[in-house]
């Protein structure tokens, strides 16, 4: 049988079977690379090939037991997993270059290997020196962590093998490479092959292990798209340079509620944990100015308030901009649409800047009514009333729908010393929290009466 041949987009991790230039799937260039075929399919029955075992779905037992969990103690940790490690996990840690991962992975080691856990810290980047260098820094120089620094993925499992930690943490997966594939380290290859082996390990050996990757589209570095599919639990770590804020947000999790977050602010001795975000993201709010909106959202089962800021101006340009941060850019061109096609207001020739402050992303559609709120009263120049939080979604009609966990919005917002909310009428009826409550049905009625445009 003739070898068929498989091409991997190293950015998305989209498969074709036969290269080109250009990735159809995410519309990069440069990122597919043939790669190595895992294993040959069925083999024939002449070689040995054991039949596989199969359940009746009603055979299996409904009283099973909730999987045991070790927490660290790092409490925004331990929510992020869905409360604490599930043994015999795989977990992905993706993120940018320098954000944070090994500190945070170093400190989760540290704590694990604290609450009784036995601890393997593999670094491929640093020697084992270096690592315990920063283990130093970060006031964990006593902490029971076995160190390794090895690449070579056979070592790495017969160290494992050996030394039956609970717990591996492999720093990172793309400078691990399997000496049986042929390919540079950090190609999508081995960095599949590697994920492979390191995860079956786990599930057969009783091991947690957590997997570090870089998030990067340059060159032949495989991003861990690609890894994605193979664990139990995604974990993405994120914030924006400049500001000291870093979440770690949840986008897969087989053993807890996806969409967690864990915030956790930069120090030089590492990461402290934000034990009440929306006093932190609002905290360099001053009183109160057009365009700047509250928005109550929630991320995951907690409420989180943030900022919302517009500006909108004359564009010296023939296309006028639109600027987005830490929302999304279509959906924001919506609500514009929504804007002006229901209530009359043009955004024509005017540059429009939308920014949340604090380097927070949110993607809840809730947050709908707080960004047309902020886009109005820039372009009006009028302030919403003092101490107001808002939330709601927005539909094409213009009408505005209920958001979920709407009583646990207003209940941090009044904690916050919020006084008054604005939020879509219907859904179920809210409970008296102290906050003068503004329920509207539709957006042209928002604006009208809060507004007057
Ligand atoms: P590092 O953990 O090495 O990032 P990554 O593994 O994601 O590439 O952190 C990058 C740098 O930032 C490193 O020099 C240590 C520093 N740092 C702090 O000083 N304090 C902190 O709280 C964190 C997270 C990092
Ligand atoms: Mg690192």
């Amino acid at each position: 049988m003739a070898k068929t041949k498989s091409f991997r987009c190293s950015a998305c991790g989209a498969n074709f079977t036969k290269w080109s230039g250009r990735c159809d799937g995410c519309g990069d260039w440069n990122t597919i690379v043939e790669e190595a075929p895992l294993s040959a399919g069925p083999a024939s029955k002449s070689l040995g090939a054991k039949r596989g075992s199969a359940l009746e779905l009603s055979d299996l037992s409904t009283e099973e037991a909730p999987p045991p969990r070790t927490t660290s103690g790092i409490g925004e940790l331990d929510r992020v997993l869905g409360g604490g490690l599930v043994a015999s996990s795989a977990i992905l840690v993706g993120g940018d270059p320098g954000i944070g991962k090994s500190t945070l992975l170093l400190q989760a080691a540290a704590e694990f290997a604290r609450s009784g856990l036995k601890v393997m810290y593999i670094s491929g980047e640093e020697a084992s020196a270096q690592v315990r260098m920063r283990a130093r820094r970060l006031g964990l120089a006593d902490a029971p962590v076995q160190l390794a620094a090895a690449t070579n993925l056979r070592d790495i499992l017969t160290t494992l093998e050996e030394e039956r930690p609970q717990l591996a943490i492999i720093d990172s997966i793309q400078t691990m490479w399997a000496d049986n594939v042929e390919s540079a380290p950090g190609s999508v290859s081995q960095v599949r092959a590697a994920a492979h082996e390191l995860t079956t390990f786990a599930k057969r050996k009783g091991v947690s292990v957590i997997l570090v990757g870089h998030v990067t589209k340059e060159g032949q570095i495989a991003g861990p798209r690609v890894v994605e599919h193979m664990v139990d639990t995604v974990l993405y770590f994120e914030g924006e340079r400049g500001h000291q804020f870093r979440i770690l947000r949840a986008v897969k999790n087989r053993f807890g509620p996806a969409d967690e977050i864990g915030v956790f602010e930069m120090t030089g001795a590492g990461l402290a944990q934000v034990m009440n975000p929306s006093a932190l993201f609002l905290s360099e709010r001053g009183t109160p100015s057009p365009g700047s909106v509250v928005f109550a959202g929630v991320e995951g089962t907690r409420p989180v308030l943030v900022e919302f800021q517009a500006l909108v101006a004359p564009s010296p340009h023939s296309q006028p901009r639109r600027t987005v941060v830490g929302w999304d850019g279509g959906r924001l061109a919506m609500i514009l649409a929504v804007l002006e096609a229901r209530c009359g207001i043009p955004f024509t020739g005017l540059d429009v800047y939308l920014n949340v402050a604090g380097g927070m992303k949110i993607s809840e559609p809730a947050a709908d009514l707080a960004v047309a709120a902020a886009l109005v009263s820039a372009r009006e120049d009028s302030a919403l009333p003092a101490e107001t939080v808002v939330f709601g979604e927005i539909s094409l009609s213009g009408a505005l729908r209920p958001a979920p966990q709407s009583e646990n919005r207003l209940k941090e917002a009044q904690k916050l010393g919020f006084t008054a909310a604005i939020t879509p009428s219907g859904g179920k009826a809210l409970a008296d929290m102290g906050l003068k409550l503004t329920q509207m049905g539709d957006l042209t009625a928002f604006v009208g009466d809060i507004f007057g445009a």
